[in-house]
């Protein structure tokens, strides 16, 4: 007589819910107000659905900044420039729907907002370690950013590495003066120099269109993407104002104005330079 072995967890067919492992990640949402304010899962889902998008962001541009320093190691090969640019509009995509995501939060009311509010203090947004690392990633490093992140530990060491690594913005200029083959910038260059020789490098990739298009679709979809967190970071305010006014955040800035204050920043700002230069001198004299 024959004997069924018994059935084990390798013998079982691979589901959907195993795969992507639905049963933890539907356990992952924990709302603190007692009783629970009807809006706060709506708050924490919203949340983390960002964070998990950021997570695929800083994957994608790491294989961007990965394939241009393959660039730069072969500038005769078009290969890494093609797909640096395919993955950048993948990036420019995600970023597009981080920004018509907030429609989805300002269906919240500010009084509901009110009925958990201080339940979160002191946490806030200003703590998203992954947030900071896409803009140490993209080039924006600004050191005094590591002071709101200590609490996390194995994510703040991924934010030192990131302040360490060269940045996305550097590797790209690093590839375009291997392709265009100009003279070496001191790395003892000062900065402004730097930032006017990188951006008279774009301005001639841009006028040698013919032999520079994936190049210049490299460049488009990085002004596309520094465009659209520029959009985020406004839409972000624009929900804030609506939510608390011009009231302070749970993370201690001054809420709004704060905010207001960094719309400025650009990750990518000799493309825009760039720009200025074309127009100065349309036919490059
Ligand atoms: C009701 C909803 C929200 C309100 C009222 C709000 C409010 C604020 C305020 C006032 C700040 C400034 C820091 C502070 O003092 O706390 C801030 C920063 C921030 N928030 Fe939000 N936020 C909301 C939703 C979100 C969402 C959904 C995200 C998505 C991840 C987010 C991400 C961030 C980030 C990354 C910062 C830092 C920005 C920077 O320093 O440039 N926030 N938020």
């Amino acid at each position: 007589m024959s004997v069924e072995p018994p059935s084990s967890q390798a013998d079982r067919q691979l589901t959907y819910s195993d795969y992507l492992r639905i049963p933890e990640l539907l356990r992952l949402q924990s709302p603190l107000s007692r009783p629970m304010a009807h809006d706060e899962l709506l708050f924490i889902i919203i949340h983390q659905t960002y964070e998990l998008w950021f997570k695929l962001l800083l994957h994608e541009l790491d294989a961007v900044v990965a394939n241009l320093r393959a660039a730069t190691r072969r500038p005769d090969s078009r290969d890494e420039v093609y797909e640096a640019a395919r993955l950048l509009r993948r990036c420019t995509e995600i970023a597009r729907l981080l920004v018509e995501q907030f429609t989805v939060l300002e269906t919240m009311l500010p009084t509901h907002f009110l009925a958990f509010r201080d339940r979160l203090r002191p946490a806030s947004g200003f703590q998203s370690e992954q947030f900071r690392e896409l803009e140490f990633l993209c080039g924006l490093k600004d050191e005094r950013m590591l002071d709101l992140h200590e609490p996390a530990p194995e994510l703040f060491a991924a934010l030192q590495r990131r302040l360490k690594e060269p940045s996305l913005r550097d590797v790209f200029f690093d590839a375009l003066a291997a392709m265009e083959t100009a003279p070496p910038m001191s790395p003892d260059a000062a900065e402004n120099e730097r930032f006017r020789m990188r951006a008279q490098l774009i301005v001639a990739v841009y006028r040698k269109e013919g032999g520079h298009r994936d190049w210049i679709d490299v460049c488009e979809r990085l002004t596309e993407f520094d465009e659209l967190l520029v959009a985020w970071r406004l839409r972000h305010i624009q929900m804030v104002e609506r939510t608390i006014g011009m009231t302070r955040g749970t993370g201690g800035s001054a809420g709004a104005s704060y905010l207001r204050a960094t719309l400025d920043k650009k990750f990518f700002p000799e493309l825009w330079e760039a720009r200025s230069l074309m127009c100065e001198d349309p036919h490059g004299s």
